[in-house]
């Protein structure tokens, strides 16, 4: 018979954790007995959150990692700072994420979207993975949505020049659609290991999200915010799918209000899903090679 699951004691890393979803679920498993690690690309909404989560008891355990997940060179430092910092790591949160109106481009020549929501949970899952595999039984769970449906991956335009429209959600679509599809690769790669990949979507939460996109769209997010969840409401999946016992989960799987639910067809794409994950393999090599290799 298998061991019961427990948070208490486990060491989870969480992105995206200095608010909305990520910061609710963060509070919600340092007081269910886990010792967290926050990731935050500013020190000092690193630093509030950690905060906040501390004045809920004083005996909670949070510590504060820094990185800028749209650079895989941030996400590559990070990985290694976490496994300097953490001899254990059970639990994965792949949690931040953004929409950008405008099409960007990182330092390293990637389209910033893709780069935070989709190349960053995959390059840091990469690296941690034998450290998860060594603490197993453990879980990597990816906030996904349901923004993925409608949307196809643009494998022969991965960057988004032709396709970047209706002022980026449909390029975010297609990183939320590639949180499915990775997870979905990345459970059947770890068959037998022991460790758990999950993603979820959250529904429509008044968060910060979409708060950087210009006056409009902040409009737009305080107009829905009647009809939204409460960042607490939105992380509660997360948590169940962190909390629940192994038998009730299925690995590679899409949830919904604690709920397996099927996503769309192009997410239950076995082929895309392998492509994908061996693009974006190529991808991450590019772009941290060093100047004039290859
Ligand atoms: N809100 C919704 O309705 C909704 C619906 C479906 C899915 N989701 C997903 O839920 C996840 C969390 O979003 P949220 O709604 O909680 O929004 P949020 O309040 O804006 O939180 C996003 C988090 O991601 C972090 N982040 C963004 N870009 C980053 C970068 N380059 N490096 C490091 N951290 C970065 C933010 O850090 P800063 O504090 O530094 O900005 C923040 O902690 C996202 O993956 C989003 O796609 C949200």
């Amino acid at each position: 018979m298998s061991e019961r699951w427990s948070l208490s004691g486990k060491q989870v890393l969480i992105t995206g954790a200095t608010s909305g979803i990520g910061l609710a679920a963060a509070q919600e498993l340092a007081a269910r007995g886990a010792h967290v690690a926050l990731v935050a690309r500013d020190p000092d909404r690193g630093a509030a959150a950690a905060e906040r989560i501390r004045t809920a008891g004083e005996r909670l355990q949070v510590s504060v990692m820094h990185a800028d997940l749209s650079s895989l060179a941030s996400v590559q430092a990070l990985a290694q700072e976490v496994l300097d910092r953490c001899e254990r790591l059970e639990l994965l949160v792949n949690n931040a994420g953004a929409m950008l109106s405008r099409r960007e481009l990182t330092a390293e020549g990637i389209e910033r979207t893709w780069a935070t929501n989709h190349l960053a949970p995959h390059l840091l899952t990469s690296l941690l993975l034998e450290r998860l595999r060594a603490c197993a039984p453990a879980r990597i769970i990816t906030t996904a949505s349901d923004a993925h449906r409608g949307r196809s991956i643009p494998f022969e335009d991965l960057g988004a020049e032709r396709s970047y429209r209706l002022g980026g959600f449909a390029r975010y679509g297609e990183t939320k659609l590639a949180n499915i599809l990775f997870t979905r690769e990345l459970a059947r790669r770890l068959e037998g290991s022991g460790i758990g990949a999950y993603c979820f979507h959250p529904g429509v939460v008044a968060s910060g999200f979409n708060r950087n996109n210009g006056p409009l769209m902040r409009a737009l997010m305080a107009a829905l915010r009647p009809f939204s969840r409460s960042p607490q409401e939105g992380a509660q999946t997360l948590v169940w799918l962190a909390a629940a016992q192994s038998e009730e989960l299925q690995s590679g799987g899409y949830y919904v209000d604690c709920s397996l639910r099927e996503p769309s067809a192009a997410a239950r794409s076995a082929t895309d899903a392998q492509r994908l994950w061996e693009l974006s393999e190529q991808q991450i090599r590019q772009a941290l090679a060093p100047a004039g290799a290859g």
